[in-house]
């Protein structure tokens, strides 16, 4: 078949990729929308990508997928012959997907309530203590030496951010750090998932919702300034949000609060530690850090694919993409497409016309997009303006077993002190 992709998308983690994908990208974008061998659609140009995502006959709901029809009879067909044969089956739970895996109008009658708590007051109330994290955080460096940029500000900083915007006690993040870890990964399509990998989820997912359920009874009883609290009494009002779709909620806000934010206030920090220029600009000019963060979104955006399924034969850039397949849509090689940035590949702080897909674009567009914003700009001012001659101490840094939402593990950097 001629739009079959030649390049394997699995390869995007091998680790010579994982550190640096976008040359792989630029050999996708030779076939904007592509068959793979597994029957699914790659598609990488910027254009395909944004009419895909404000497609109504594209699906957000997994459950729509050929590929996911197929794991569902074949696990119909096992508990059939459990059954069958007499063994002890468990119960079966009706999973309620969070409004990101949903489509209209379960998708935006959800979507439209968590906006109503998502309000500018309770965002900025949040966004004033962001300041007081990150200086607390660097102070503990006060003397220079090595600093994890990862485990010692990125990661904690938007975890204590979600937990008090939330209203999830910030001692609980011990339990759910490795749960939010692990439920992260299923975005990766790149992840082969073993019987043991499926288990693991799903030991991950009942015990987050274990945690969430408990959490909300409590702050049903006993509410708090906070967005849960909010939900809880918006539900209650409109009558307009089940249980388990409040549940599903939570956990979604709870886990892209996690798992996000870390890599682009850390991916930024590379960028302006490679490029000694650019750190001099941001220390002359702090408030290029505005537009700094939106090119970084481009230049190297925390999300880097997200999947979709057709519900109709969809013919796009010459291709016709069958209805039940599933489509990946690199989110990430969109911002590195030539026809529409100009030079791609280089970190332009004063780039016009920089509609990036750092947040998506269409009726899924991030929620978390005003926090994130707000979250990289203060702790990036604060890395540049503080540091005193940092360096890498580690180029390239390892980065994180997750091809879908990427980022280094760990972000090690000698410096001086502070000033
Ligand atoms: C959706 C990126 C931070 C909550 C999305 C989407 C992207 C994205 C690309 C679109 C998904 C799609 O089209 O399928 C990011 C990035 C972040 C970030 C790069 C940080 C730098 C956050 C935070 C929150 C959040 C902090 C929560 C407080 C959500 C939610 C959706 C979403 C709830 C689903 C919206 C919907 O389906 O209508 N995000 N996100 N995100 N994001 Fe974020």
């Amino acid at each position: 078949m001629e739009n079959r992709l030649k390049i394997d998308f699995k390869q995007i983690l091998d680790h010579s990729h994982i550190n640096n994908p976008y040359p792989l990208y630029e050999q996708f974008r030779k076939t904007p929308v592509a068959q793979q061998e597994d029957g699914s659609y790659l598609v990488s140009t910027y254009n395909e990508i944004v009419a895909l995502l404000h497609d109504p006959r594209v699906s957000s709901d997994m459950r729509k997928s050929d590929a996911q029809k197929r794991v569902m009879q074949q696990a119909a067909q096992k508990r059939a012959e459990a059954i069958a044969q007499g063994l002890p089956v468990p119960e079966q739970e009706e999973v309620v997907p969070p409004f990101i895996f949903q489509d209209p109008p379960n998708h935006d009658r959800l979507r439209r309530i968590v906006m109503s708590q998502f309000t500018p007051e309770r965002i900025g109330r949040v966004g004033e203590h962001i300041k007081q994290i990150v200086k607390e955080h660097l102070d503990k460096h006060a003397q220079g030496g090595q600093i994890d940029i990862v485990d010692d500000l990125a990661y904690p900083l938007p975890v204590t951010v979600i937990c008090q915007l939330l209203g999830v006690p910030r001692e609980d993040e011990a339990h759910f750090h490795s749960w939010s870890e692990i439920l992260a990964s299923v975005l990766d399509p790149g992840q082969a998932q073993t019987d043991a990998q499926l288990t693991q989820i799903m030991n991950a997912n009942k015990q987050i919702h274990e945690y969430m359920q408990q959490l909300l009874q409590k702050l049903k009883v006993h509410p708090g300034d906070n967005l849960l609290s909010g939900l809880l009494a918006a539900r209650d009002d409109e009558g307009a949000m089940s249980s388990q779709e409040l549940i599903a909620t939570a956990i979604l806000l709870l886990i892209a609060g996690h798992e996000t934010t870390v890599n682009l206030i850390t991916n930024g920090t590379l960028a302006m530690l490679r490029s000694p220029q650019l750190l001099a600009h941001l220390r002359q000019k702090p408030e290029l850090i505005v537009p700094y963060v939106e090119e970084l979104l481009r230049y190297d955006p925390p999300v880097h694919f997200r999947n979709r399924t057709a519900l109709a034969d969809i013919t796009i850039a010459g291709t016709t993409i069958p209805q039940g397949a599933t489509i990946i849509l690199v989110l990430a090689s969109g911002n590195h497409d030539e026809k529409r940035f100009e030079q791609p590949e280089e970190c332009l702080i004063d780039r016009q016309g920089n509609e990036h897909l750092g947040f998506g674009s269409g009726i899924h567009y991030c929620v978390g997009a005003p926090l994130a914003r707000i979250e990289a700009q203060i702790a990036l001012g604060e890395i540049s303006r503080r540091l005193i001659k940092p360096e890498l101490a580690i180029d390239p840094p390892p980065y994180r077993d997750n091809a879908a939402l990427r980022g280094p593990r760990h972000l090690l950097v000698n410096f001086q002190g502070l000033s």
